[in-house]
């Protein structure tokens, strides 16, 4: 059967090309010029298999260690990410849990950043400590001094989110990675909110990063993953400890679904951040909005710092509030009628969520986010003009007069 001619060097490409060729290769079984889905968890073993190492990742063997799908959006993250290999998971979750797991032992200490994903923030604040004897230490990482004062002689990571889940906090990766090497520890960057397309951590020093692929990677809604992406040897080291034998693998169906979805992230992450601008702007001009926090924002706390790190664009998260008490925010997002009220992030369609503040990571967010909790925008790639008029009639509606 046909196979693709070598014909290209996939790490001279750029990324648009990347995002469409990247792991794909047409299918030598028959002919299909995009891998196809291989829903069998087992393979073909050959006449001798007793050379055959039971813990490889690097053939189709079986679906917990390699399968055909996972083998593909791997080679695509990696390529992506500009890093040697990636591990695809289950989820965001599992991917973030995958590293902890893998490089974490009791007695350990972290830095971690005060502004972090939930999930991230309880398995450092509760479960890590608690069943694992791993210490924490949560800090703001935009004050570099901090972060510097938390290293101890057992910090073994540093982590950090950029932009952060929910305040779009930026952090300089190449200074963290700076002091986290100082200290002979690892730097991991859980860049959600960034997908490849506007920041690569590993190019800026940090040793790992991490996607929840059920985000802006896969895009439209319909997928849960996760993954982690850095050199061969921290991310064998993830395949061995928390792939094959923790097993928290990705679906052949799902690595299907996000290695399509993964084609048309550039043309996305530009309508998104295209989108998210003009949102941005417009409820920043409005007196019947509180604030709102958009790292293209020159009002953003880190605007400069993200102007240098990410001058692709600024992504395509924001969050806001309205004037008004808590009702007020409810208020305003039952009067949307294109944008939905939902949680995740990274889809086609526009998401935003009112986010309370009585989760105990709150306390580490900035006073505005928590006053009367805040809205969390994940901006579509609709047309902008439809969203800034939805904005607007959900505006006029929740401050119309009795
Ligand atoms: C920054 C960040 N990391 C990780 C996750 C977890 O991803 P998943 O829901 O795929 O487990 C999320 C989910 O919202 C997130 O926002």
């Amino acid at each position: 059967m046909t196979s693709r001619p070598d014909k290209h060097d996939p790490l001279t490409l750029r990324l648009l090309t990347q995002a469409v060729h990247a792991g794909n290769a047409i299918d030598p079984g028959t002919g299909a010029v995009r891998t196809p889905l291989v829903l069998a968890n087992s393979y073909a073993l050959p006449d001798d298999p007793s050379e055959i190492s039971w813990s490889g990742t690097d053939i189709p063997l079986y679906t917990r260690n390699s399968g055909v799908n996972q083998l593909a959006l791997q080679q695509k993250l990696a390529v992506l990410d500009n890093g040697e290999d990636a591990v695809a998971l289950a989820s965001g979750v599992a991917a973030l849990h995958a590293v902890f797991f893998t490089f974490l032992k009791s007695g350990d200490h972290v830095v971690v950043a005060d502004v972090v994903y939930e999930a991230t923030h309880r398995l450092f604040t509760e479960l890590l400590p608690e069943k694992y004897g791993i210490e924490a230490t949560l800090v703001d990482t935009t004050d570099l001094a901090a972060v510097r004062a938390a290293i101890r002689p057992t910090t073994r990571l540093v982590h950090v989110e950029t932009p952060a889940n929910p305040t779009t906090r930026i952090t300089d990766i190449h200074e963290l990675a700076l002091i986290a090497h100082k200290a002979g520890a690892l730097l991991s960057v859980d860049s959600t909110f960034a997908s490849p397309l506007l920041l690569r951590p590993l190019d800026q020093g940090a040793d790992l990063v991490v996607h929840s692929l059920t985000k802006y990677i896969n895009g439209h809604g319909d997928a849960m993953g996760g993954a982690v992406i850095g050199s061969r040897e921290l991310i064998q080291q993830i395949k061995s400890d928390a792939m094959i034998d923790v097993g928290g693998v990705i679906s052949p169906f799902n690595a299907w679904l996000i290695m399509r979805g993964s084609i048309t992230l550039p043309l996305r992450i530009r309508q998104h951040c295209v989108n998210a601008r003009a949102v941005a702007d417009v409820l920043d001009a409005d007196d019947r909005v509180a604030f709102v926090a958009y790292p293209g924002l020159a009002s953003h706390p880190q605007h400069e710092l993200a102007r240098r790190t990410m001058p692709n664009g600024f992504g395509g998260m924001l969050a806001f509030a309205v004037v008004g008490d808590s009702a007020t925010q409810d208020r305003f997002v039952s009067n949307l009628r294109v944008i939905t009220s939902a949680v995740s992030l990274g889809h086609d369609e526009s998401l935003i969520v009112h986010v309370g503040s009585t989760a105990p990571r709150a306390a580490h967010w900035p006073e505005e986010f928590r006053t009367n909790g805040h809205l969390r925008f994940s901006v579509g790639i609709e047309d902008p003009a439809d969203l800034i008029a939805d904005l607007r009639a959900a505006l006029d509606a929740t401050f119309a007069p009795d």
